[in-house]
């Protein structure tokens, strides 16, 4: 395995910067603050952080368009501010992951305006530019804007210009092939941006995007010639990366394990909205837009007792054949993408949510606040955010003044109003999600069976689910009954470890509405 020993029965959690901690007052989460509360999330268990970006950029898509990767912006604080969060970090053994946004830049990016002149420079081929302004290319070339004959392919927004990695098969003269030597020094460059914070002490990088680089290639075509450009790209900098530096991480956003870890050599992907399989377990987002298709309770986890966790079972069995022995998977509980997971849900629903995802065969990764049960707020936009912004609102630490995430008269994006969600009510309360979920941590890192490498077996998919882990030295059994009908199973027990509205007389379970049992078994 090449992965770096400690990552298997790592626990993540993903900070949004603008909305953790105000550490300078002025109503914008920083650095400064994130290193405030070291110790909440030292006490919490975790043992990394992802940042998202954090680079200077004009925030036309929340920081994911960078416009210069070497300066932290200014709203976060310093290269210096940076620095220490790594060491505060690193003291209380935490590690450090920031996001690396390759795939395009802020169109301010100096590249991008040096690549846009008409005459040929250094920067002319950072950036997919066809050769005249009649030229199409799926309707994503943006035209007109300078004095450079041609169009720039875009990726996500407008303003965020697509960095040129190639095409799968060019069929245009402007078209390069992927491994084309004109597109070496944009790979330098993108190792030494990567070097600067490696040598920093940073612990590896979420990587944006990162199964759209190369163009051509369609990120869910796992056939055999499917993504050969992007494993072509990734693997030539994985080479050199895991040569120069050791016990890094290297996550994908790719949601699609296939392909990042089996093909391009990733340490782990995440399974999330675009995982039919995953939606199915968890998301109820109806009418929300982001999952349209599913009905609000026809998840497994879901008062109704309608869905099943087979479908979800089958894929990660499958997605295992496919990777075990090269990465893992994760199944995050949010992120700044997502409707917050907890939205339309009871706190016992969630807490039974948590239970799985911290037993199940993945890399534990929470998303900052869902650990107190945030809900979604639909009324707010800002940053290029729309819907998604009501997934990055402040963190909410007190029930008093900006929820104890800052001091200033207001906050650069609104507070939730809902009293009892909070730390500081949670910490008081010993059945709080915050409790639970920190039990669940202390028991995940207890048992080394519980980690992402270690045998899982599916007994039942319906209501109750119920699966193993085991090392061959310790099983431990789950059982999961998110529905509103009481179940009942026998069970040999050794040690009850954790459970939630459940009942165990001698052999017999009972699993009331909501519950959860983890169980150690007879060995
Ligand atoms: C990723 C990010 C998302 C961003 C997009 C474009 O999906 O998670 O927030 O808008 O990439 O960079
Ligand atoms: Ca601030």
């Amino acid at each position: 395995m090449k992965n770096a020993n400690w990552i298997k029965s790592a626990i993540f959690y993903q900070i949004y910067p603008v909305s953790f901690f105000d550490g300078n007052g002025d109503g914008i989460g920083d650095l400064k603050g994130i290193t405030a509360k070291v110790g909440y999330l030292k006490d919490l268990g975790i043992d990394a952080v992802w940042l998202n970006p954090v680079y200077k950029s004009p925030f036309k898509d929340a920081g994911y368009d960078v416009s210069d990767y070497l300066a932290i912006d200014k709203r976060f604080g310093t290269m210096e501010d940076l620095k220490n969060l790594i060491e505060v970090f690193h003291e209380n053994g935490i590690k450090v992951v920031l996001d690396m946004v390759f795939g395009h830049t802020s169109n301010k990016h100096k590249w991008f305006i040096k690549s846009t002149s008409k005459k040929r420079n250094k920067y002319s081929d950072y950036y997919i530019w066809s050769d005249s302004n009649f030229d199409e290319y799926n309707g994503k070339l943006i035209k007109g804007l300078y004095y450079r004959d041609g169009g720039y392919l875009m990726n996500y927004y407008a303003s965020q210009p697509a960095l040129n990695y190639g095409f799968h098969a060019p069929d245009k003269p402007w078209q390069l092939k992927y491994d084309d030597a004109r597109l070496d020094p944009l790979r330098e460059e993108l190792l030494n941006i990567m070097r600067f914070y490696l040598d920093m002490g940073v612990d590896g990088f979420r990587f944006d995007l990162a199964g759209h680089m190369v163009k051509g290639e369609v990120w869910d075509d796992v056939s055999e010639n499917g993504n050969t450009g992007n494993a072509w790209f990734w693997n030539k900098i994985f080479g050199t990366l895991r040569k120069e530096y050791k016990n890094k991480v290297y996550i994908a956003e790719w949601v699609c394990p296939k392909n990042s870890i089996a093909k391009c050599g990733f340490d782990f992907d995440f399974l999330t909205h675009d995982t039919p399989a995953y939606n199915e377990l968890v998301r109820n987002e109806k009418n929300t837009n982001l999952v349209p298709e599913l009905e609000l309770g026809d998840n497994y986890f879901s008062e109704n007792g309608k869905g099943t966790m087979k479908n979800f079972a089958d894929y990660v069995d499958d997605l295992y054949k496919a990777i075990d022995g090269k990465g893992y998977i994760s199944s995050p509980s949010g992120s700044h993408d997502e409707i917050r997971i907890g939205t339309f849900k009871s706190d016992d629903l969630l807490k039974t949510i948590f239970a799985f995802l911290l037993t199940y065969k993945n890399i534990a990764f929470i998303y900052y606040g869902d650990e107190i049960g945030i809900r979604h707020n639909f009324n707010v936009s800002r940053d290029g955010g729309s819907i998604r912004t009501g997934t990055r609102t402040p963190m909410q630490w007190t029930n008093g003044k900006n929820r104890g995430f800052s001091q200033h008269r207001g906050t650069y994006l609104p507070t939730n109003k809902d009293k009892n969600c909070s730390v500081e009510s949670q910490l008081k309360d010993e059945n709080s999600i915050l409790n639970t979920v920190k039990k669940l941590i202390k028991i995940r890192k207890k048992y080394p069976c519980l980690n992402a490498e270690c045998n899982q077996r599916f007994l039942e998919t319906g209501y109750p689910a119920v699966y193993e882990r085991s090392d061959g030295k310790t099983t431990i059994r789950v059982y999961l009954n998110p529905s509103n009908k009481p179940v009942e199973r026998k069970c040999e027990v050794n040690e009850i470890l954790l459970t939630q509205n459940a009942e165990i007389n001698g052999n017999t379970l009972l699993l009331k509405a909501q519950s959860f049992a983890i169980i150690k078994l007879n060995a």
